[in-house]
């Protein structure tokens, strides 16, 4: 296979592309940037940059925030779905990419085979971010680990709880205990665990189990996410019984450390995998959490796009 990207273009398809120090940095960027924003300051790095948004799955913050925040940096985003382009009557992926990368400075992939993403970023001469794919949700980590910061300080060396499926949202959980330093303990119910290579890669900093009560047991962030992802609509009514035991509810988070936060990457169902008083309670984050995409991917935006020799207003 011929790779066509050039050796200097930098990804972010998973949350492994950034080192501890660069996700750090990223971290602080991006609160930065939103405190900018907050002073009602333009910073537009972006003048005359343009972000393809491929979306072949629904979205709403992942949408918005991107297409925003490329707004706000002086940049524009053009939105692609597979109903009217070409990419849903069957044009190959490679040459989407190669013909896509010459005409736009970066491309934002949200799929189902996180394979997709990768054969496209492959043949892409431009930064390819993915903004989901049935494996891994890596921007949603960047927003949910400001947010953490923002409200605790660092989280290097907390301990989080993941309950619930062993899926994208939960990959991306034990890469980020891998990046950021943290002790993540994951309860599914039998037979929802985790990919048991991308566990098996974070042995020192992740835990396992199908007891909810001891996932949860003195944690300092207690995460969820649905039980049925995008494209898993027919196995609804089935993980509903699956994952009964698996609701954060008040007793449950009663049981995490009185300071912990609650984060839901959303969309929520209310009475499934969370309780409305948790996800409405005071212990819960999830509107900082979702603002935050748009901060956090700004700063990405910037690290990845910005190019010296095309500078744009600036400050
Ligand atoms: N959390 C998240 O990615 O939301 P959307 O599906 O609305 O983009
Ligand atoms: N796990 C969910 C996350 C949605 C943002 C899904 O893939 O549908």
């Amino acid at each position: 296979m011929t790779i066509e990207t050039p050796p200097t273009t930098q990804h972010f398809l998973t949350l492994l592309d950034l080192d501890p120090d660069e996700a750090e940095r990223l971290l602080a960027r991006a609160s930065e940037l939103k405190q900018l924003r907050q002073r009602g300051e333009d910073y537009r790095p972006l003048v005359g940059y343009s972000l393809a948004m491929v979306f072949e799955k629904s979205s709403t913050r992942t949408r918005v925030s991107f297409e925003a925040g490329m707004a706000q940096l002086g940049g524009s985003a053009i939105f692609l779905s597979p109903r009217d382009t070409q990419l849903g009557r069957g044009e190959p992926i490679e040459d989407s990419a190669r013909v896509l990368s010459r005409m736009v400075d970066g491309v934002m992939i949200r799929t189902f085979e996180h394979e997709t993403l990768t054969r496209f970023a492959a043949y892409s001469q431009v930064p390819v971010i993915n903004g989901l794919t049935d494996r891994f949700h890596p921007c949603q980590l960047l927003a949910d680990m400001q947010t953490y910061r923002e409200h605790r300080g660092t989280i290097r060396g907390r301990r989080v709880a993941f309950i619930g499926d062993g899926n994208n949202m939960c990959h991306s959980y034990i890469n980020a205990a891998r990046v950021f330093g943290f002790e993540l303990h994951i309860a599914c119910p039998q037979g929802f665990e985790p990919d048991a290579e991308i566990l098996a890669a974070a042995p020192e900093q992740c835990r396992l189990t199908h007891d909810p009560a001891a996932a949860v047991a003195q944690a300092d962030l207690v995460v969820t996410d649905v039980w049925a992802s995008m494209g898993q609509e027919s196995e609804e009514d089935e993980r509903k019984a699956r994952f009964a035991a698996f609701s954060v509810t008040p007793a449950l988070m009663a049981r995490a450390r009185p300071d912990a936060l609650f984060m839901h990457c959303l969309p929520a169902h209310r009475g499934e995998e969370v309780s409305a008083e948790v996800i409405d309670g005071p212990q819960s984050v999830v509107w900082d959490e979702a603002e935050n995409r748009l901060h956090a991917q700004k700063a990405l935006l910037e690290r990845l796009l910005v190019r010296p020799s095309r500078s744009g207003s600036g400050r």
